[in-house]
């Protein structure tokens, strides 16, 4: 049997140029592990973020990284092989998974490959009636959505904040969603709908026809007006972009709501919230085939869509994470391995 296959490592890191498409050794199965032979890979933030050296990281959280590393966490494929002692899994299953997060932050998720090998506790079976490149696409930002929002899933300690996140209620509620068009925005929106809430996307003009066909009931472009300035009696804000600027939302929450910062380092705002009688709460996304599972159950079904930016083959990565750098991504940007 071959040993070798195509992927994209780095051997420094840097910008898109890093990225080389190469014959890398094909990865073995430990217990517990199947291989997958990958159909599609979906990018997401933590793949440029390890490809420039996690320089957005505290110092303290930047993971050693050795070289050569292969990127990646999101992949949609077929089973190749299963480790003895798993059962719930077969060769020849169509499988989707994200891929040891965030415990493969180092560069030991490795997506960006022909084949991964992935524990079989973080797969789940692709829902039947989405290809693979919609499947690759949805992982870590309807994961995210999920935990943020529905079901936290775990009991792991928060690197982010001593309590666990816990999600709110959100039936009959109105919820804002800032960055609704991208990965985690759209899945945001769509689950808030699902669940019942009257749901503000803001984000820029050209996604309000994306946006409107999701369901959201109304529509903010950010390039025009600022939402805080026109947004009232909110019961959660969740920001999908996150970051320093997060803390201008506090003033549209009523007494007693939510902001969840999707990106929540460098917060600004915690005696503001506190004054406002707001609760302001974040969680970082954990691998979970079970979760993956049931929301797959809603892509089957059509209750939540993926929608794809755009599609590159997987030698040309360096391409797809110059399409991401451009920004405005509307839904998922995936690799093609085939
Ligand atoms: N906590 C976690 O575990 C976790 C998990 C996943 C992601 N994240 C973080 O969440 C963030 C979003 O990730 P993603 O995958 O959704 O990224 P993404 O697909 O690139 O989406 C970002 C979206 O934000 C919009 N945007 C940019 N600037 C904006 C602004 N000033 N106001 C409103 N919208 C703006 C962009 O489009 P337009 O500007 O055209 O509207 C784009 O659609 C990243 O920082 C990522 O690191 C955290």
């Amino acid at each position: 049997m071959n040993d070798l296959m195509k992927a994209v490592r780095l051997h420094a890191f840097g910008g898109p140029e890093v990225l080389i498409y190469e014959d890398a050794p094909k990865p073995e199965i430990g217990n517990g592990e199947v291989l997958v032979r990958v159909r599609a890979v979906g990018l997401n933030p933590p793949d440029w973020y390890l490809r420039e050296g996690y320089k957005m990281l505290p110092p303290e959280w930047q993971p050693q990284v050795s070289f050569p590393v292969i990127l990646g966490t999101d992949i949609s494929g077929v089973i190749e092989a299963v480790a003895d002692d798993v059962l719930d899994f077969s060769v020849g299953d169509e499988v989707y998974a994200m891929v040891r997060f965030p415990s493969g932050l180092a560069g030991d998720s490795r997506a960006y490959a022909e084949y991964v090998s992935v524990p079989a506790t973080e797969l789940a079976r692709k829902p039947a009636s989405i290809d693979h490149h919609h499947a690759a696409g949805a992982p870590m930002s309807l994961l995210t959505a999920w935990q943020f929002l529905v079901d936290l899933g775990h009991d792991e300690p928060n690197p982010l904040q001593p309590r666990r996140h816990e999600p709110v209620p959100l039936e009959g509620r109105t919820v804002l969603v800032n960055g609704a068009a991208g990965g985690v925005g759209h899945f945001v929106v769509q689950l808030a709908k699902w669940k019942g809430a009257h749901v503000i996307a803001v984000a820029s003009g050209e996604h309000e026809a994306l946006l409107r066909d999701l369901g959201v009931d109304e529509f903010i472009d950010y390039t025009k007006t600022n939402p805080e300035d026109v947004a009232r009696d909110i019961n959660l804000v969740v920001d999908a972009v996150g970051g320093p600027t997060s803390g201008r939302f506090l003033k549209v929450l009523k007494r007693g709501g939510a902001l969840f910062p999707i990106f929540p380092l460098g917060f600004e705002g915690t005696d503001d919230a506190r004054r406002l009688g707001v609760t302001v709460s974040a969680t970082q996304v954990r691998s979970n085939g079970a979760q993956l599972e049931e929301v797959g159950r809603l892509l089957e079904d059509g209750t939540v869509r993926v929608v794809i930016d755009s599609r590159f083959p997987l030698a040309e990565a360096r391409q797809a994470h110059q399409r991401a750098a451009k920004g405005h991504v509307q839904g998922k940007i995936v690799l093609t391995v085939d």
